[in-house]
């Protein structure tokens, strides 16, 4: 059994190598993760897609096998609602309806012809300068004043939320999916209320949302699992403003902190932003968002790929050494942003498959090329002054914590 820190800063710096090492071992790994205990990542691309796509064999619903569910005690995910239950614990039909319906409004609010509202949030971000403690005039908190409110900024606009309330919206999101400081915690539970009582209020008076918005989408055909049907799409909007926003605040990080480590890459991009979307894909395979899927519990007792489970034993898909093992992608250490087939699996498969990865791949594709346009020489703030601070939650890995130099130094360095 390996004890392995997935925590650790070095780790999380830099865990490509680690990942490399992990995916040869086979593609089952028995390990002990704090405040879970035992459970099994398993990597590989066939037993992990044979792990996500056997609902026969595996439940992403705890209660089936008689267990509470691990998120929120572990803190891997905050524990999307405070009501029904998330998308991503629901299986079979009644998670098919609700995921078919989502789907199917996303498509219709056009994503597509958001491209230009997202670039001026961006840019309105990257314009207003908040003063931090500490910071010189050339030092910016890159996920504190850019990747971290911005894609929450576009899922606000997209569901509809009026202008007035955006601001409050946005600062529950981010108490809920940054807990910072010691009353963390507490402001992460009280925000979670505050954003479902306003979602409850904002879908009770349909007339008022805008005619293509998300949210007027979500509420054509809801589907009819259960007696509250409100309550569903009450639900599903509250878990899309949770479930995109620290993930894809750290692709936005991840991707700039990728870059900068590997120059003539990011020259090869800055020389022909058409490469953009090859780029996101390299960096989604590269720096793994999301280290781990959520779990799965087994729902039987049954041999897998070398491994017996028995019923209620618990296995992550270990997304993150896939996409290091070079029977998946060649070199895989290699940050590559011209290579052939990008084999990425970081949005998961299957019936829980992401469904927000088009709408977090273009969110990516422009911050980047909107903070690159806006200084192109940023670089990293000297690490040794702590300029990097990661997320503890086992499963991701976010960044806290980014400063970046926008320009040369004319003072203090
Ligand atoms: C880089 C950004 C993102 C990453 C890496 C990511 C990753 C993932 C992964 C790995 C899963 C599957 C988990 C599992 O099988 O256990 C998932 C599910 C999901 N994600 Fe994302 N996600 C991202 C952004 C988003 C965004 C922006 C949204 C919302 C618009 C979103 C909405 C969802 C939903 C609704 C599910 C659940 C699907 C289901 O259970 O049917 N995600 N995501």
């Amino acid at each position: 059994m390996s004890v392995i820190d997935f925590t650790d800063k070095d780790y999380l710096r830099s865990p490509q190598q680690v990942l490399f090492e992990l995916s040869q071992k086979g593609p089952i790994l028995p390990v002990k993760i704090p405040k879970i205990g035992k459970a099994v990542l398993i990597s590989g691309n066939d037993a992990l897609i044979d792990l996500l796509k056997s609902p026969h064999r595996f439940t992403t619903d705890s209660k089936t096998v008689g267990k509470d569910a691990i998120f929120a005690s572990a803190g891997i995910i905050p524990e999307f609602n405070p009501g029904n239950g998330s998308l991503f614990l629901k299986d079979g039909k009644d998670h098919r309806d609700i995921r078919q319906h989502l789907d199917q409004a996303l498509r219709k609010s056009g994503l597509k012809s958001l491209r230009p509202n997202i670039a001026l949030l961006a840019d309105q971000l990257l314009e207003t300068h908040t003063p931090a403690k500490r910071l010189a005039a050339n030092q910016r908190d890159l996920v504190l004043q850019f990747a971290m409110p911005l894609p929450a900024m576009v899922m606000i606009e997209l569901l509809g939320i009026p202008k007035d309330v955006a601001p409050n919206i946005l600062k529950w999101a981010i108490q809920i999916s940054f807990p910072s400081g010691i009353l963390g915690n507490r402001h992460a539970q009280s925000a979670r209320k505050h954003l479902y009582d306003y979602l409850k209020e904002f879908f009770s008076t349909p007339s008022l949302l805008p005619p293509e918005s998300l949210g007027a989408k979500l509420l054509e055909n809801k589907p009819a699992a259960s007696a509250d049907q409100n309550a569903n799409i009450v639900d599903i909007a509250f878990f899309l403003i949770l479930a995109g926003h620290a993930t894809t605040s750290s692709l936005i990080s991840l991707g700039c902190l990728t870059l900068l480590d590997h120059p003539a890459q990011l020259e090869l991009l800055k020389q022909d932003w058409t490469r953009v979307p090859d780029v996101v894909e390299e960096i989604l395979r590269f720096a793994s968002p999301a280290q781990t899927t959520a779990p799965r519990y087994a729902k039987d007792t049954f041999d897998f790929h070398g491994h017996t489970f028995k019923r209620g034993d618990i296995a992550f898909g270990f997304l993150a050494a896939s996409n290091m093992d070079p029977a998946s992608n060649k070199n895989p250490l290699e940050f590559d942003i011209t290579r052939d087939q990008n084999r990425q699996i970081s949005f998961g498969a299957g019936a829980h498959f992401c469904g927000g990865a088009q709408l977090a791949h273009i969110i990516a594709e422009i911050a980047l090329q909107r903070l690159f346009s806006k200084w192109p020489e940023m670089r990293l703030s000297s690490e040794a002054a702590g300029s990097l601070a990661w997320s503890k939650k086992f499963g991701v890995r976010n960044l806290n914590k980014m400063i970046v130099e926008t320009q040369q130094s004319t003072s203090r360095f």
